[in-house]
C-alpha cells in the first residue's frame, strides 16, 4: 500500500463503534515501545471507549473498506480547546499518512466548532511521536509531568460572512490590526470577495482610488492619507513564482500592506510571516454566505488574536 494507491476515507463514529476502535487503541499502542510508566490507553475497555463518545467526537480512518486508525476529539467550548486522546494508527498501515489525515479532519472540526487551538499530550520518553507532531506545526505548550508534555497549534479563525457588506466590515476589522510590512494571500474562486475583502481593507487603511478587480494591471498602488500604503496584487495570470519576482514586490513591502488575490503557491518566498485568507461559497447557490478562513502565519502574529478580533458579529 502507498499514497497514490490508497485513499484515506474518514467519518464520525457511533457509540456501535467502541469495540472496532478499541481494536484500533490496542494494536497500536501495544506496539510502541514499553514505558514506564505504561500508557493508560492499554487500559481501556469498550466500556470505557463507549462512554468517551458519549463526551467526544470519534474520527475512523478507513483505507479499502477497512478501518485502520482512529482518534477522540474533546471540545472544550469555554476555553475554546480541542484535544486530541488516543491518536491511533494500526502498526502495518503506519507512514502512509493515515494519522495526517486523522490530525487534518480533528483540526478542521475543531476549527467549525470555533476551537481557537488544538491539543493532546504526548509521553516524553517518545521524542519520534513529538517530533512527528513537530512536523505538523504542534509546539511544546508546557511540561505536565515528568513523564508528559502538552503538545498544540494554533488554529485558523473561520467566520460566517452572509453578505458583501459584511466582507467589507471584515476587511475594515482587519485594517485595525495591520501594520507596513504585512501581507494577506487571499485565495478563493472567481468571484468568492477576495475584492470585496480589500475594498473594505482599504476602507479601514484610509487609502485612495477605486479598488477593483485588476483586469490588465496586475499590482496597483493605492496611497493611505493616514497609514500605509496599499499594495493590492492580482496574481491571476502570473504563471510561477518567478513571475511574482518580476513584480519587484519586496522593494514596497516594508511600507505597505501588500494584498495578493490569487496567491497561494505563488508567494509563500515573499514573506515568511503573512496572513493566509480562504473564501469558499456555500454549496447552496441561493446562499450569499461566504466561510473566511483566516490562518496567521509566523511570528508576526504570535500577539494578535484574531479570534478575539473576529469573535463579534461584523
Ligand atoms: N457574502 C459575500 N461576500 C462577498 N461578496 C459577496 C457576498 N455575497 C455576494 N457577494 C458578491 O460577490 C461578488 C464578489 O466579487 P469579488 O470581485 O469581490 O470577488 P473576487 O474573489 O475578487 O473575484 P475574482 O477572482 O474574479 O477577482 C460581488 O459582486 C459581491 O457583491
Ligand atoms: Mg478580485
Amino acid at each position: 500500500m502507498n499514497d497514490s494507491q490508497s485513499q484515506v476515507h474518514l467519518r464520525l463514529a457511533n457509540r456501535d463503534d467502541a469495540g472496532l476502535m478499541l481494536g484500533i487503541i490496542v494494536s497500536a499502542f501495544s506496539t510502541r515501545r514499553v514505558l514506564d510508566p505504561p500508557t493508560d490507553a492499554l487500559s481501556d475497555t469498550v466500556e470505557v471507549v463507549r462512554a468517551r463518545l458519549d463526551g467526544q467526537l470519534g474520527i475512523i480512518a478507513s483505507v479499502e473498506d477497512t478501518a485502520v486508525g482512529c482518534l477522540f476529539l474533546a471540545l472544550d467550548r469555554k476555553r475554546r480547546i480541542g484535544t486530541m486522546h488516543r491518536v491511533s494508527v494500526l502498526p502495518e498501515t503506519r507512514r502512509h499518512g493515515v494519522a495526517t489525515h486523522l490530525a487534518t479532519a480533528a483540526a478542521e472540526l475543531a476549527v467549525d466548532a470555533e476551537m481557537t487551538s488544538l491539543q493532546l499530550v504526548a509521553r516524553r520518553e517518545l521524542p519520534e511521536v513529538i517530533g512527528w507532531w513537530g512536523t505538523h506545526g504542534f509546539r511544546t505548550i508546557s511540561q505536565i509531568d515528568e513523564h508528559n508534555l502538552l503538545l498544540g497549534i494554533e488554529l485558523p479563525a473561520r467566520i460566517k460572512v452572509p453578505t458583501s457588506e459584511a466582507m467589507a466590515s471584515l476587511g475594515n476589522k482587519l485594517a485595525g490590526v495591520l501594520r507596513g510590512g504585512d501581507v494577506i494571500v487571499a485565495n478563493g474562486d472567481l468571484g468568492a470577495g477576495k475584492t470585496t475583502l480589500a475594498q473594505g481593507l482599504g476602507q479601514g487603511l484610509s487609502v485612495s482610488g477605486p479598488i477593483t478587480s485588476p483586469t490588465f494591471v496586475i499590482s496597483r498602488i493605492h496611497p493611505s492619507r493616514t497609514g500605509p500604503q496599499l499594495v493590492h496584487v492580482d496574481a491571476y495570470r502570473l504563471a510561477s513564482a518567478a513571475e511574482i519576482d518580476d513584480l519587484d514586490l519586496d522593494d514596497s513591502l516594508t511600507g505597505s500592506v501588500t494584498f495578493i488575490e490569487w496567491g497561494a503557491g505563488l508567494v509563500e518566498q515573499l514573506s515568511a510571516d503573512r496572513l493566509e485568507i480562504d473564501i469558499e461559497r456555500s454549496p447552496d447557490i441561493d446562499d450569499n454566505t461566504r466561510t473566511v478562513t483566516i490562518r496567521a502565519v509566523g511570528s508576526r502574529w504570535a500577539d494578535v488574536d484574531l479570534h478575539a478580533l473576529f469573535s463579534e458579529e461584523l
